[in-house]
Formats: structure tokens, C-alpha cells, sequence
């Protein structure tokens, strides 16, 4: 998820109608589709919400695409579009592709939950040993905020320590909180900032919907004002430092839980 320093100078009124899932198949991208980095727009992709070829993603198709799957507000996705176009280099471009999300330093970034950094190889396509490492974090079957900070600061200290290139700025990190905790966004309880780690592991390892575990569009619409609660929990949690209290995980609680 791109986050988000522009002033919010729209106001739409109408929020885009959700479409079931059932009219938006599942359909895997074949060798001329393009796919980038992002979790959610190759899902949006394979789901033909967005163009099935990842090719020509317009304003208006961002604003269709995250209204009509994830009940997102109109001005929100166009926010999204705004911080996103970038990554097409013509001048005045009205349209992005998956495949100019893949260039490095530009949108795509080190350290990420489940591609490798652009030193190691690719750093676009789902990788299973990264995604190994951040699932070492998810220690409890409802992911916590400490969980997904846990996971996303392991992924730094990773790159830190064996990528000698390793790149992460402050707008890096800022953009890094919004994609943390984008899946408790599309998937999770926003309010206690929650998620189903099936959802999330089923979403990252199939780029599809979970819709066959019982997911479906949650019926509020997200504001922009939720995100940023959001990335500031998970930013908190991400701090390494506690006040006197222990902080206890989920699963240190069970297993107390156990013994006493
Ligand atoms: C116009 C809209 C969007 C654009 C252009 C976009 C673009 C990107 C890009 C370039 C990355 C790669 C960053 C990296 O190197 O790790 C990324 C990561 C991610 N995005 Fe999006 N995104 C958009 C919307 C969303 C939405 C709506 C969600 C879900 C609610 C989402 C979820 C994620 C997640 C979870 C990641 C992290 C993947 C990882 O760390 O492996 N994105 N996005
Ligand atoms: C969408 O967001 C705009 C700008 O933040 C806000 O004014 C509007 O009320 C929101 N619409 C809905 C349906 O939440
Ligand atoms: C991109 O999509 C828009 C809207 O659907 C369409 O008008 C335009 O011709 C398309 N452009 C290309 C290059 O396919
Ligand atoms: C881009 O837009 C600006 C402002 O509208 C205009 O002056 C310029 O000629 C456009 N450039 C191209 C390459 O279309
Ligand atoms: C996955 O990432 C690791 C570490 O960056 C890299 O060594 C490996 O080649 C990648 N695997 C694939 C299939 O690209
Ligand atoms: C290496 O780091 C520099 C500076 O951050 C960056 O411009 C370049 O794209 C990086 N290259 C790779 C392969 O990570
Ligand atoms: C990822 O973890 C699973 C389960 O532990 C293991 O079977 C698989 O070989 C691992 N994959 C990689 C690429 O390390």
C-alpha cells in the first residue's frame, strides 16, 4: 500500500458498489500478463478487477477495482493512484502497468514481507524462503500488530545484516506501515487490529481472494483516516523498547495459559 503525504482534496460522494466475488473468478496470469510487486493489485489483477494483463491501470480502474473488492472510499484509491503513478516515466501519464511497479527505488523498496531485495535477484515475484522469514513472526493464529511489526522489522534487521545495498529511507518506512498493515485493511478487524493469519498466508501464496475460507468485501467502507490509525499502531509496535511491563505474545499468554 502507498501511503500518503498529499493533502485529501477530493470528496466523492458516491462510495463504488461492492460486486460479489462470484462475478470476478479467480484466473491465473499467463506468460504476457504482467505482475509487479504488489500482493493486492496482481490479486485485483487475477480477479479482473483490474485488467487481467496488468497493463493500462487508469485512475478510474483504481477507483472501480478497490471500491467494488475492498469497499475502499472513491478518494482514497484516488490518493492511491496519485502516489502510484509515478512509477509510469512518460510525462502527464494517465495509466500505470504492473511491470513499472517492479523498478526498484521507485515505489518497490528493500525488506519486503515476500519478495527478495532487488541485490539478491528478483524482487517482484512471491518468494518462499522470504515469506519463510516472516511467518517465523506470526506466532499466534490471529496476527497482532506486534506480530506484523515483529515480522517487518525481522525483514530489516535481515537485509541490514546480509544485504551490503540495503536502502530504506523515511519515505520508505512511511510506505512500509501502510503495505504492514494492509492486510488487516482488506482482510482483518480494523478496529482491534487484528487478522486471520490464514487469510493473510492463503492471500500472499495464491494472489487470490479468500473467499473459499470464508472471507468476503467487508460491508464499511475504508477511509483514509483508519489507514493512518493503522500505520501508526503498527509503526508503535514496531519500537523495540517497552515500558516496565512485560510485553507478553500470544503465544507466551498460552502457553502461561497451560502451566499455571
Ligand atoms: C494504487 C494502489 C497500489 C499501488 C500502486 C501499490 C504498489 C505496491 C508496491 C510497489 C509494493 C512493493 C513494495 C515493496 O517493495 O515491498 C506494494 C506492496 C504491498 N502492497 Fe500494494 N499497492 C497499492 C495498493 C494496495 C492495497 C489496496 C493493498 C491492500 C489493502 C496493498 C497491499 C500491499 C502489501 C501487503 C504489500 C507488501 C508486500 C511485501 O512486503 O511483500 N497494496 N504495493
Ligand atoms: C470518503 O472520503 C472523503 C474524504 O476523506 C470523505 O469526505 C467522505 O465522507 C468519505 N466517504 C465515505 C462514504 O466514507
Ligand atoms: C486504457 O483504458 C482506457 C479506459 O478503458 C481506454 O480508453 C484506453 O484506450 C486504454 N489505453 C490503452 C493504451 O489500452
Ligand atoms: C503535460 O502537462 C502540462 C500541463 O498541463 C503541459 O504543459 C505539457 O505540455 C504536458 N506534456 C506533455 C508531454 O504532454
Ligand atoms: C528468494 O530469495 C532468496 C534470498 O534473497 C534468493 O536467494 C532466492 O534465489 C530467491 N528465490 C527465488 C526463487 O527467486
Ligand atoms: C543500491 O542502492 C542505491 C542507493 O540506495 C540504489 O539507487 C540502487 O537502486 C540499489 N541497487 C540495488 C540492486 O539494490
Ligand atoms: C518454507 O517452509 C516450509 C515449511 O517449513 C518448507 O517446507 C519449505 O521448504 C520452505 N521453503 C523454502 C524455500 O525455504
Amino acid at each position: 500500500m502507498r501511503l500518503i503525504f498529499l493533502p485529501v482534496t477530493l470528496s466523492i460522494a458516491l462510495a463504488a458498489a461492492i460486486e460479489p466475488l462470484d462475478s470476478h473468478p479467480w484466473q491465473a496470469p499467463g506468460p504476457n500478463d504482467f505482475r509487479g510487486p504488489c500482493p493486492m493489485l496482481n490479486t485485483l489483477s487475477n480477479h479482473q478487477f483490474l485488467p487481467h494483463d496488468g497493463r493500462n491501470i487508469t485512475k478510474d480502474k483504481v477507483i472501480s477495482a478497490m471500491g467494488s473488492a475492498l469497499n475502499f472510499n472513491e478518494s482514497l484509491a484516488a490518493l492511491m493512484f496519485q502516489m502510484a503513478i509515478v512509477a509510469n516515466p512518460s510525462k502527464n501519464a494517465t495509466f500505470f502497468t504492473l511491470e513499472q511497479l517492479q523498478v526498484h527505488g521507485v515505489l518497490e523498496h528493500d525488506a519486503s514481507l515476500s519478495r527478495s531485495d532487488a541485490f539478491f535477484g528478483n524482487n517482484y515475484v512471491f518468494n518462499e524462503s522470504i515469506f519463510n522469514e516472516t511467518k517465523l513472526y506470526w506466532t499466534g493464529e490471529t496476527l497482532d500488530a506486534n506480530m506484523l511489526a515483529n515480522s517487518k522489522v525481522a525483514r530489516q534487521i535481515s537485509s541490514k545484516a546480509f544485504n551490503p545495498n540495503y536502502t530504506f529511507t523515511p519515505t520508505v518506512e512511511s510506505f512500509s506501515l501502510g503495505e504492514v498493515s494492509a492486510p488487516i485493511i482488506a482482510f482483518g478487524d480494523m478496529q482491534a487490529a487484528t487478522v486471520r493469519r490464514d487469510l493473510v498466508e492463503y492471500f500472499f501464496e495464491n494472489e487470490r481472494f479468500p473467499t473459499e475460507l470464508g472471507w468476503s468485501t467487508r460491508t464499511e467502507v475504508v477511509n483514509i483516516d483508519a489507514i493512518l490509525r493503522l500505520s501508526e499502531i503498527i509503526g508503535n509496535a514496531s519500537s523495540l523498547i517497552t515500558s516496565s511491563e512485560a510485553v507478553v505474545s500470544t503465544r507466551r499468554r498460552d502457553l502461561h495459559a497451560g502451566i499455571y
